[in-house]
């Protein structure tokens, strides 16, 4: 099998033991890393890339996303520029438009924000379900899904429809009913909105219960709008991550902190609702492990580019670059809990991204401009 030898980095972040390699170059075979080390020690290989002396990074981890949807909010996102307050309620505007649409519709759009995310510098996506609640509405979401990525995720129960507005709880027994049982092949995780005008503490136990019992992951949408309980739910049923992470009380950082559940930050999500950002400062400080995604969707946070999420997170969230660029990186894929990828490390997955810059500081330093000069996965150049 051939090798590609990737060398002139001048910096390569790979995290480990030497988190950050001056003069650097690395070795691909079969889709994984396989050798790292300075360039001055190079081994041959079948063919070679020159990095020119730019930097080179992990490719990021985008663990949080809503990429099976159909229409626009802009006129929304336009209301609330101008003084409307963000609910969960715009959330219906795109289960109608989803639900009308057809897969060739509904793929194409995925397909389209996926090769988006890749020419931004993603390589792994997580993409949820949730624009279609209906038994037939979620599977194919999940299933269109899972065309693109493993990382699939059920959320049956992102909010009541309004066909179940009287009716809340025979809602959420479809949702751990018929709706899982059709769309649990189709993904690995299962959410819950965990939030007033979504779901309660009872209903998102109820709800992850039922995904775990179906051979599903938890991970939970937790206190985005308001103080809650999504938190103390997520580390209760052991969930990989807590996403959104925006109000927290002291006690929900104690509890990040003694279940190692994952804390989700989105800022995408607070800048496009003008809200308060996450204090992602104070949960470092506590020791808390952090991802950043970007919660790309059409209503809370309509951004696919991991470089805005960091340059937010470190202007406004107290991050440094390089904590930043971590939580985009091992903290997604700590979110997601995989360990092959988020690294440049033998043995993990050749998933890296050439930026037109020396450094990486340069993803927060030159905020809005595109930086990726070039994203592979598994060796392989995809955008
Ligand atoms: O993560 N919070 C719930 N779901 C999305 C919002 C979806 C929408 O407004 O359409 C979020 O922000
Ligand atoms: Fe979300």
């Amino acid at each position: 099998m051939s090798t590609l030898l990737v060398t002139g980095i001048g910096e390569l972040v790979c995290w480990g033991d030497r988190p950050i390699l001056k003069d650097a170059a690395f070795v691909v075979e079969d889709g994984t890393i396989a050798w790292v080390g300075p360039r001055i020690q190079q081994p041959q290989a079948d063919e070679i890339f020159d990095s020119g002396g730019r930097a080179v990074i992990p490719g990021f981890v985008d663990s949080h996303s809503h990429l099976v949807f159909a229409g626009d909010r802009s006129a929304e996102f336009a209301a609330r520029m101008t003084g409307e307050s963000y609910g969960a309620g715009g959330i219906a505007a795109t289960v109608a438009a989803t639900r009308s649409a057809t897969d060739e519709q509904l793929t194409a759009n995925v397909a389209r924000h996926v090769a988006e995310m890749a020419r931004q510098g993603t390589t792994t996506v997580e993409i949820k379900s949730g624009y279609g609640l209906t038994v037939f509405d979620e599977s194919r979401s999940l299933a269109i899904a899972k065309q693109f990525t493993p990382e699939t995720t059920y959320l049956g129960a992102h909010v009541v429809p309004p066909e179940f507005a009287d009716d809340p709880s025979a809602f959420v027994e479809l949702v751990t009913g018929p709706m899982l049982d059709e769309s649990a092949p189709y993904a690995r995780w299962v959410d819950v909105f965990c939030e007033d005008g979504a779901f309660g503490a009872d209903a998102s136990r109820t709800v992850l219960t039922a995904g775990i019992r179906a051979g599903l992951m938890p991970r939970i949408h937790a206190n985005q709008l308001g103080h809650g309980p999504g938190v103390q739910v997520a580390c209760e049923v052991g969930a990989a991550a807590a996403d959104h992470c925006t109000y927290l009380s002291d006690e929900d950082v104690d509890a990040l902190v003694s279940s190692g559940v994952v804390a989700g930050l989105l800022p995408g999500a607070e800048f496009s609702t003008r809200s308060p950002y996450p204090d992602a400062r104070r949960l470092l400080d506590a020791d808390v492990t952090v991802a950043l995604a970007t919660d790309c969707n059409p209503g809370s946070s309509y951004t696919s580019s991991m470089p805005f999420c960091i340059a937010v997170a470190v202007r406004e969230m107290g991050m440094s670059p390089r904590e930043a660029l971590w939580s985009a990186t091992m903290g997604g894929a700590a979110s997601l809990r995989r360990d092959d990828i988020g690294r440049l490390a033998v043995g993990a997955s050749a998933d890296f991204v050439v930026l037109d810059a020396p450094s990486h500081v340069h993803l927060a330093y030159r905020p809005g401009v595109p930086l990726v000069a070039g994203t592979w996965k598994a060796g392989i150049k995809v955008a």
